[in-house]
């Protein structure tokens, strides 16, 4: 039988902040219905693909997406019906064709990647095939090495730390499932130590805890000592930072022939660096803690900053571009081609479709570059990326902290994936990351299986 779809439908649902967002839904021919949500950032890159929401004040404070949905059930479904679901290139061509636009602004990214997603999920589905090994084929076997984010600030959380989030990786453990046991046991330990020094334990956007703290060094010291307190090492586990400095930048601006000069302004920390400032200011933490990932270390319009950060830092330390590359092919082609970063991270809603989101991965694989599969802030009970860091062997993954069911979904259907490969799973740990090997405390990390 050759597969159909014979018809798609949206809804308005609500993401784990409780905004508004898409569910579609695809019926193919033989029966087999799939859905699948989309997620919706808070630190959202300026060259990001277009969000539609109605602008409406007097519906869910101007979110609703009544008109994206409309788009899927009047525009996108009459156009799809009778395609073969597993075509996900012609599907995905079509919604390009329909958007017409550059950023997906017509259309709405939100409306074309919640249908781009539930098509592969129907296909696999029909395929009676695990969504993995349809994305992936049957080389897709290493789980991801998990980045968590067990503190948070920045626009997550309305504490007053600059920085947006504070990552603990379970490196050194050797499957998925004592990853997220140590990920689990850390976050507790976390917990008891910010109640004995007095701060709220209460989470961010993102299930990790946003203590009133305004030093990114203080959080750092936390972290680390909840790592000990737990049993566990600094070679084992090691920490990652999301600055998330597009939120934090302040361009120069020109007056009369005087130009001001571009400025990070850290509130928190009560101090206002230059990109060189906030380069030695990365580069001293660097030194000092077991940082091994920095993202968004500077802002997306900051290039010149990124060249020379990546020049400083990029043989110590992954650089990861999430608002800087925005998971577009084109401007991922510039960055690799001016030497801005060695990472990047992959979030779907950033560009609007899967195939557009497969060939970002694969530019990425190719040069070199290290590949975080991502959520965002705002999420759904989807565990698409799950599927999709196995699926491509992305090697890492960020979707959030140790609780809130938004984020342990992907967690959990990330273990069910491990037991499911059983031998076959391979967990790269420290292996995932790049800029890192140089690092003479590797000693003691245990081989990666397979
Ligand atoms: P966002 O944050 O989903 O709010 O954009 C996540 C990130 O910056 O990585
Ligand atoms: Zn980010």
């Amino acid at each position: 039988m050759i597969l159909e779809i014979e018809n798609i439908t949206a809804r308005q649902i609500l993401d784990s902040r409780g905004n508004p967002t898409i569910e579609a839904e695809v019926e193919l021919n033989n029966g087999t219905i799939a859905k699948a949500s989309v997620p919706s950032g808070a630190s959202t890159g300026t060259f990001e693909a277009v969000e539609l929401r109605d602008k409406n004040n007097s519906e869910f404070l101007g979110k609703s997406v009544y008109k994206a949905v409309d788009n899927i059930n009047n525009i996108i479904a009459q156009n799809l019906i009778g395609e073969n679901p597993a075509n996900q290139r012609d599907i995905d061509n079509t919604l390009i064709e329909l958007d017409g636009s550059f950023n997906k602004s017509t259309l709405g990214a939100n409306a074309t990647l919640a249908v781009s997603l539930s098509c592969a999920r129907a296909a696999a589905k029909a395929y009676e095939m695990p969504l993995y090994r349809y994305l992936g084929g049957i080389n897709s076997c290493v789980l991801p090495t998990p980045m968590m984010n067990i503190l948070n600030g920045g626009v997550h959380a309305n504490n007053k730390l600059d920085f947006q989030e504070f990552m603990i990786s379970p490196v050194g453990a050797p499957t998925f499932g004592d990853a997220l046991r140590a990920g689990s046991e850390i976050f507790h330990t976390l917990k008891n130590i910010l109640n004995k020094n007095g701060y709220s334990t209460t989470v961010g956007d993102e299930g990790g805890f946003a203590p009133d703290i305004s030093n990114p060094e203080e959080a750092i010291e936390f972290i680390i000592l909840a790592i000990e307190s737990s049993g566990y090492n600094l070679n084992s586990i090691k920490i990652c930072l999301d600055v998330a400095a597009s939120e934090l930048y302040e361009e120069g601006e020109c007056q009369d022939g005087f130009c001001s000069l571009s400025k990070y302004d850290l509130k928190g920390l009560g101090k206002k660096f230059s990109s060189d400032e906030m380069i030695d200011y990365l580069e001293k933490l660097v030194k000092t803690y077991p940082i091994i990932s920095i993202e968004d270390g500077l802002a997306e319009d900051d290039e010149l900053g990124w060249k020379n950060l990546n020049e400083r830092l990029g043989n110590t330390c992954q650089l990861v571009g999430d608002d800087l590359f925005v998971t577009n092919v084109e401007r991922l082609r510039g960055g690799i081609k001016k030497k801005l970063a060695n990472s990047i991270l992959i979030k779907p809603n950033q560009i609007g479709t899967l195939s557009e989101t497969l060939d970002t991965i694969l530019m990425a694989q190719k040069n070199g570059f290290s590949t975080i599969i991502s959520h965002r802030s705002g999420e759904t009970e989807d565990t698409f990326i799950a599927d999709l860091a196995v699926g491509v062997n992305a090697g890492l993954i960020k979707t959030g902290s140790l609780s809130r069911t938004d984020r342990i979904c992907k967690y959990n259907r990330l273990l069910k994936i491990e037991e499911e490969l059983a031998d076959n799973a391979k967990y790269t740990g420290i292996r995932a990351f790049k800029g890192v090997k140089r690092l003479s405390d590797e000693n003691d990390i245990p081989p990666c299986c397979g």
